[in-house]
Order: C-alpha cells, then structure tokens, then sequence
C-alpha cells in the first residue's frame, strides 16, 4: 500500500521551479510521483514571481524551518552555493531524512563528508543532477558499469559554455551577448565565473572522476581553464584545420614513475580543446553535454543530452527522489550503504604532477616573417622529443606572422621545455595561445 512523502524544496529558482512543476502535474506519469506532497518551500523572496503556482502559505524564508519540518521526508537542495547549503544536508542527514541535490560545488569538495555522514544516519544521498544536467550519468557509473575496469571518462560537461561556443562559431555571435542568453535561459550559474572559467566542470569532473575510479580526488588541485580567454582567431584555425574546439573535462588513470605511492594515479583537467570535425564530441552542439565512458570489458559508451536547464535537471531531480520513494515503498531496510559512499571510496587515487600529463596540443606563435623562423620552432620541439603533427603559418605580412603547431601526445613536461626554448628565440614575440588537442 502506498504512503505519501513529504518533500522539502530549498530553492524555487530555475531548477527548483521545474522540480515543482513535475510535483504538481503528476498526470502521465511515474505514478509514484502522485504520492509525493510538496509540503514547504524555501526561498530568499517571498514576493518574488514564481513559473510555478505555489501556495503562499507554503513558501518560507528559513531552510531550516524546511529541513526540520516533521512532514518533510526527503530534501530537496537546489538553492546553490557552498553554504548554508551544506551545512543544511548535514542538518538534514542528522535529523534522518535522504536528500536530493543537484549541488556539484557541495558535491565536488564535501561529498566524502555527506557521504559519511548518509552512510552513518542510513539515508541517501542522491546526485544525478549534479553532472550533465538531464542526462542519466551518475547512477550508470555507479551501477550498470559497476563492473568494468574505467580508464577514461571525457567529455562537454558544462552546459553554459557550450552553447557559447557553438553559437559563436555558427554564427559568429558575440561572447557576452551569448553569455547574457544562457544566464536569461538558466543554464548559467549564479555567478557565471564558475561556468566561463571552468570551475563548474572542474567541480562535475572530480565528481565523475570519484566515481569511475573509486577515490576521491583533491578538487582544487584539477589544473583548469575555461574560455573566457580563448580568442575567436583559434577557433577559425581550428576550423580551417579541420577540428572543433570544445570545453573538455577529461579524468584518466596513467601510467605514473614518480613516485611509489599505491595510490591509482589520475590525470584530470578542464581546457579548451581541439576536437576532430569527425569525433562524436565534435557534433555537440548548443546546451547539450556528453560525457565519454572508456572501460574494460565495454568499451566506449557515450551519454548525450541537454546538460543544464529546468526540465532536464528538474527530470533528473524527481528521478532520485523516484529512486528514494521506491525504496521506501518496497521497505527496503533503513541503513543500506549509502550508494555514493560505495561508489567511491573503496580506493586512494591521487592526481599526477601537471608534467606528467600526456596529451596532443594546439599552440599559436606570433613571430617575425623571418627566413628559417618555423625551422628553428621545430628544432626546439625536436630538441625535447616533441613530435609535431602539423605547422601551419598564417597571415604573414609585413606585421610578422602567426605560426600554428600541432604536437602529437607528450608530456606536458616536455611541452613546457620545448615552449620556454621557443618563446626565448629572437624571431618569436608571443606565444598567443595553447590549447588540448585530442
Ligand atoms: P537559481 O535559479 O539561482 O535558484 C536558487 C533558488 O534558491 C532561488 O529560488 C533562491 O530564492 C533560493 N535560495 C538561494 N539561497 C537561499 C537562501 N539562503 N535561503 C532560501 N532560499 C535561497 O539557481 P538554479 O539555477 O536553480 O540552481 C540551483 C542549483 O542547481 C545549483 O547548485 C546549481 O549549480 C544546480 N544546477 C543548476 C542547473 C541549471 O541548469 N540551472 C543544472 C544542474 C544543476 P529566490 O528565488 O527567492 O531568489
Ligand atoms: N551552469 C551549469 C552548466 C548548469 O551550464 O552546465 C548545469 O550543471
């Protein structure tokens, strides 16, 4: 027989609103979903206008009047931020009740904690919202790929970002128009800084990283950069070149010499890349995110769909609240191992010095158009055993040129060598940008 569940929303803004939306027009579909009662509401402005109509008397300034409130079952955080937001899982965790977030910056640096704390009080914590938006990725990690050996998980992870991108480069749109669109659309962050520098796909990368390779990593220690640096002038001889340039978030386990710690040592980062026309991730397009599964015994598996947004988050919130009144209507026993804390934390990874991580690279030089200019460039890469794939000089005239270099995958220790010995010879003024390459 079926028992209603109280649900307590932090947040009524653009996921909180879709959240709410689903709750409260259950026609069509899990049926499950008619058994959920949105009992409080947390938000900062009572009088602000809501997509949603919520019964006034439902709404409150005060969380924790939501968290401690003995009709609310289950949590609901989807108001951002580090804190109160954390410490209101933990309250919420403490007082018994299973919470549901789609918080990754929480996630990324305190999920061990709640994790611990879940596993402890024997409720869960659910994050499917959390990294790619609509996409179901958090449980197939946890759950249907459970059995594979993962070495790789890459990907567009951050919704905001992509969208710019591929506005830009299909129509030429201007950067900070575009960025004003994707804060008016939702798929921006409170602070969009966290999206435009890749922060946010540092935070979902360590996530997914957790996860795939059953150890927490040091989130602030994931060598990251976003686009708001990246200038259009790349993008054109990317594309002239034949590739797309993507913001990538890549996690992978290497090979590692440098020191004998048992630990699985990983190589994660967030940059701008150039990706192939021809590679799967190069036809993702919009707010659209997909993420990479590379494992042993399946192979490679791609999860693709709209990565930020109300629906598709709002879907990916009420499936884990799903998920939580399932098992409570099946009287599951309270106190099972909290999923996130069996997902990752059975083994010590730890992330590898920067040189030690190997990967294709893009660089463009400003230099003077001078004879033997490109030569003395490669025999700088040469001297570090850096293998070039192409050289291309652009623009030469009067004002200098522009030189493009692809490398095949180093280190990115000897990249560094080669690019100081470069950036020191007398013929070359800048070196104006460099980029991942897959
Ligand atoms: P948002 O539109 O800014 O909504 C935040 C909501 O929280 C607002 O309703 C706000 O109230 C409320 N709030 C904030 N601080 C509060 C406080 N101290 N007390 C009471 N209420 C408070 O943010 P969002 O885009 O929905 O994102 C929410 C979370 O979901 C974030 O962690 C974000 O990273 C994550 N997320 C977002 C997306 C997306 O596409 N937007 C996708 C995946 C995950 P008012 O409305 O009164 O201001
Ligand atoms: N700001 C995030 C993005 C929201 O653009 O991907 C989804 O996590």
């Amino acid at each position: 027989m079926a028992t209603r569940i109280g649900i307590g929303l932090l947040g009524l803004g653009t996921v909180g609103a879709g959240v709410a939306t689903i709750l409260t027009s259950p026609e069509g579909r899990h049926p499950l979903i008619a058994e959920l009662d949105l009992v409080r509401v947390a938000v900062r402005d009572l009088n602000r206008s809501r997509p949603v109509a919520i019964p006034q008397e439902k709404l409150t300034t005060d969380p924790e009047a939501v968290v401690d409130d003995p009709e609310v079952q289950v949590v609901v955080e989807v108001m951002g931020g580090i804190e109160p937001a954390r410490t209101l899982i933990m309250r919420a965790i403490a007082a018994g009740k299973s919470v549901v977030t789609a918080n990754k910056a929480v996630i990324a640096r305190h999920g061990e904690e709640i994790a611990s704390a879940a596993a402890a009080a024997g409720v869960y914590v659910l994050i499917e919202a959390a990294v790619g938006g609509g996409i179901p990725i958090i449980e197939p990690l946890k759950q249907s790929l459970g059995s594979n050996r993962i070495n790789r998980v890459s990907g567009i992870i951050n919704g905001t970002t992509n969208y710019i991108l591929s506005r830009m480069a299909d129509e030429g749109a201007d950067y900070f128009a575009v960025l004003k669109d994707a804060q008016d659309l939702g798929y921006a962050e409170a602070d969009p800084a966290a999206d435009v520098e890749g922060h946010d796909a540092a935070d979902k990368i360590a996530i997914l990283s957790g996860l795939a390779f059953g150890g927490p990593i040091d989130r602030d220690a994931i060598p990251t950069s976003g686009i708001s640096n990246l200038q259009s002038k790349d993008v054109d001889y990317a594309t002239q070149l034949g590739y797309g340039v993507k913001l990538l978030a890549i996690a992978e386990r290497i090979e590692s010499s440098s020191d004998a710690s048992p630990a699985l040592p990983l190589a994660v980062r967030v940059q701008p890349t150039l990706v192939p026309k021809e590679h799967p991730l190069a036809g993702v397009h919009g707010v659209n995110n997909a993420i990479l599964v590379e494992g042993d015994p399946v192979g490679r598996v791609m999860f693709y769909g709209p990565g930020a947004g109300s629906g598709p988050t709002a879907s990916a919130v009420v499936a884990d609240i799903l998920n939580i009144a399932g098992i409570r209507q099946l009287n599951a026993a309270p106190g099972g191992l909290d999923p996130l804390l069996a997902a990752s934390s059975w083994r010590a990874c730890r992330l590898v010095q920067g040189g030690e991580i190997r990967q294709r690279n893009y660089v463009r030089f400003n230099t003077d158009d001078a004879p033997g200019v490109i030569g003395r460039i490669g025999s700088c890469f040469g001297d570090q055993q850096v293998s070039i794939q192409s050289i291309v000089q652009f623009d030469a005239s009067d004002e200098g040129a522009e030189i493009v270099v692809i490398t095949h995958e180093v280190s990115s220790g000897a990249m560094q060598k080669a690019l100081s010995a470069i950036t020191a010879l007398p013929e070359v003024r800048l070196l104006a940008s460099h980029l991942g390459c897959l």
